[in-house]
């Protein structure tokens, strides 16, 4: 009787760990970047999910939207404190908090990608000033989202593969994203090229293909599963937004996996949206993963 308790609780044991360690299902979720006072408390985490909240934005730029020559500052609401990081760190363990650097635009001002001078300069500013920040907020990895490029060489690869091999090998940062959309996609494919070790999951913004059936969906995953790494890329949704809408996306994730791709996680543009609607697609996205995980 005591060896079949013990057997027992031996496999609820495994049956736990796997379920929370292993299968490594994420979710990310962008937070804070329309200035809307959102917070962490409200939306919902899975214990089985390892759970990522991308703050939006931390930028080389003063408030009027001047480059500092890598010198970033975070920008997101100011709802997003250190403190309210650490707590939800505290609250669910299986939470990180990462910053997405630049986004589109500051104010009225639309940011991009420009060829530093001094690319070692810009290179060491852009550490110091993200490792301040990580320390300060409790960050664990930055996500990469400019928008906008110059038309000929760029730094950009170089510059941004640079920093978060450096921010990685200093341990500043354990993890490292990247979100391209359909018409930058070039000098991103460079950078997962040269860097592609160093770049933990893709967020391809799908929502700017907009496509608006599962269909489409499916030939969108696979033109960016071949520019990218299938396994790395993860489907995402814009809550209100372009792109498909409804319990349409969770077709096309059934669809992506009856056509042989592993759904390793979701990405949801954005937290700050969500609020409307009960953050139904944050509680569906992380069943529909937690499902295809147990069969
Ligand atoms: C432009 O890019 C090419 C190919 O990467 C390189 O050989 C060349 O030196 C670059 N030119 C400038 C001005 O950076
Ligand atoms: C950082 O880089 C140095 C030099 O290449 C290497 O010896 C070390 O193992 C790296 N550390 C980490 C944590 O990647
Ligand atoms: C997850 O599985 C449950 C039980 O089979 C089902 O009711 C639910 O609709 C599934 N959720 C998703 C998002 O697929």
């Amino acid at each position: 009787m005591l060896k079949f308790q013990l057997f027992l609780f031996l496999l609820f044991g495994i049956l736990f760990f796997s379920g929370q360690f292993c299968d490594g299902k994420v979710m990310m979720e962008y937070i804070g970047a329309t200035g809307v006072p959102v917070r962490f408390d409200p939306v919902p985490i899975e214990d089985g999910i390892d759970f990522h909240f991308i703050l939006s934005f931390a930028v080389d730029a003063n408030p009027s939207g001047n480059a500092q020559n890598g010198k970033f500052s975070p920008y997101w609401a100011d709802t997003l404190t250190p403190e309210s990081v650490a707590a939800i760190k505290k609250q669910h363990p299986n939470v990180k908090v990462m910053a997405s650097l630049s986004g589109w635009s500051l104010g009225d001002k639309v940011l991009r990608w420009y060829n530093p001078v001094d690319i070692q300069l810009w290179i060491s500013n852009a550490f110091s000033s993200l490792k301040s920040i990580a320390e300060e907020y409790h960050l664990d990895g930055v996500d990469i989202d400019y928008e906008n490029f110059p038309k000929r060489n760029s730094t950009f690869a170089y510059c941004i593969g640079e920093l978060i091999t450096f921010l990685k090998n200093q341990s500043v940062i354990s993890i490292a994203t990247i979100a391209p959309f359909h018409t930058t996609t070039t000098p991103y494919i460079e950078l997962f090229e040269n860097y592609g070790d160093v770049i933990d999951f893709v967020n391809y913004q799908f929502y700017t293909d907009k496509v608006r059936k599962p269909k489409g969906y499916l030939e969108a995953f696979e033109l960016r599963a071949e520019q990218f790494d299938k396994d790395k890329l993860l489907p995402s949704y814009e809550v209100n937004g372009r792109g498909i809408q409804g319990d349409a996306f969770f077709d096309a994730l059934s669809l992506l996996e009856e056509n042989e791709f592993t759904v390793n996680g979701v990405m949801i543009f954005s937290a700050d949206a969500s609020s409307s609607n009960d953050y139904y697609y944050e509680r569906k996205s992380q069943d529909f993963l937690l499902n295809s995980t147990s069969v």
